[in-house]
């Protein structure tokens, strides 16, 4: 009987073992909080891996795909559609100067994978530079210019030339480069690797490297686009435009969807047919775009998340100030994260006992990506519980002021 089979199995004993997860089931969403299925409620910093950056269940992205979904929901691009064309409207108008052209996929990794093929056809060079804790996704080309080598090992022979060098580092970068190099990667902020904030003028100094040497420069914005760090891109805390930059993740606020902006020159290197994607700028995930991109302008949720963030980590820094056991608060916007002397496993578990959900990078740091709609009083309510979290968290591990 289905039923029986439903009430025996859970999710673990289909799936392929291949993600940390934790035990709570996800029943039901709105903005910045979240229920399991016996109705307890959390307060998400999880964010969906920072996909929910408007909030869970938009109720204008709602309406905008049901929309779409009476209308038509399977248009390839090899014929036109109305949402398509508006999303790309409203994507060029918030895209950094002269990023005049769009490339649609469905995921981090592909956006990133697009880029990398539109460099190498432009640059007609292998050799592709990227960082010491850089993550830019984990299909063959993606996986090859990220640098955990845990991820990394079981996987050789991926793209050939790729090099890595510090974060932060311009003479590393600079001694890197040969005749072979056409390409740099960089998140302008790492994400995966625990939120490390570049040193100041390094964004800019890589970008004024990359035009002197006539390098093609890609800022994965993946995790750090859309008003996350408070500007619309992270590059601009810096006056930093890259020649292509990838996004994903909250721009279709969950529906499938990866944006490669690239420039007029390097886009017209490529030739019909050399790159595509079948779901690529489906009706579905645009008429979601275009529902986000209208939200976070109409709210300015950029501003929310300085302004939320500062709020947030300025309370982190208070509970570093009374719990020894926090060694660093980093980050910025809705991007910010916390360093525990130790694992913090017990740290998330006990989170999820009380309400609270939060991401993890590596294994002692909490990393923190809610949705821009998170209220203060939220932000307050989730530092109250990790106050009390940390404290059980020092008598477990005898940790003295
Ligand atoms: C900076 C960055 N690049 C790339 C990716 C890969 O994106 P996806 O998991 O959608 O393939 C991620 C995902 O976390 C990311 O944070």
């Amino acid at each position: 009987m289905y039923g029986d089979f439903e009430l025996t199995l859970n999710e673990d004993s289909f799936l392929i073992n291949l993600y940390q997860r934790f035990p709570v089931t996800i029943h039901r969403a709105q903005d910045a909080t979240v229920w399991d299925s016996d109705g307890n409620e959390y307060i998400d910093c999880m964010g969906g891996y920072g996909v929910a950056i408007i909030g869970h269940c938009n109720r204008e992205v709602i309406k905008a795909i049901t929309e779409q979904m009476n209308k038509v929901m399977v248009c390839h691009m090899s014929t036109y559609n109305d949402s398509r064309l508006q999303f790309l409207s409203k994507l060029k108008s918030i895209a950094p100067e002269k990023l005049d052209r769009i490339f649609f996929s469905n995921s981090g990794a592909e956006s990133i994978e697009a880029a990398l093929k539109f460099s190498r056809k432009y640059t007609q060079k292998t050799g592709i530079i990227s960082m010491f804790g850089g993550y830019h996704g984990k299909t063959f080309g993606a996986l090859s210019v990220t640098y955990n080598p845990k991820y990394r090992k079981s996987f050789n022979p991926l793209l050939e030339g790729v090099k890595f060098v510090p974060f932060g580092d311009i003479p590393s970068l600079t001694d890197a480069i040969d005749d072979s190099t056409g390409t740099v990667i960089l998140e302008p902020i790492q994400g995966e690797s625990g939120i490390i904030m570049p040193p100041e003028g390094y964004v800019k100094a890589v970008r004024d490297l990359c035009t002197e040497k006539n390098l093609v420069l890609i800022f994965d914005e993946i995790q750090t686009g859309l008003g996350r760090t408070g500007k619309m891109w992270a590059g601009q805390n810096w006056n930093a435009v890259p020649d292509i930059m990838c996004i994903a993740k909250g721009i279709a606020s969950g529906v499938p969807a990866g944006v490669t902006f690239v420039k007029e020159e390097i886009a017209s290197s490529m030739n019909l047919g050399e790159h595509s994607s079948t779901f690529a700028g489906n009706p579905i995930a645009c008429s979601a775009g275009n529902a986000t991109i209208d939200t976070i302008i109409r709210e300015d949720l950029v501003t929310k998340a300085t302004d939320t963030g500062t709020y947030f980590k300025n309370k982190l820094v208070e509970l570093r100030q009374k719990h020894p056991i926090i060694r660093d608060v980093r980050g910025m916007g809705m991007m910010l994260a916390l360093e525990s002397r130790f694992d913090v496993r017990n740290i998330l578990m006990d989170g999820i006992k009380r309400g609270l959900l939060m991401l993890y990078s590596g294994r002692t740091i909490i990393r923190l990506l809610p949705p821009l709609v998170m209220k203060k009083e939220q932000v307050s309510r989730a530092i109250d519980i990790m106050d009390d979290i940390l404290t059980v968290e020092e008598k477990r591990r005898n940790v003295k002021g």
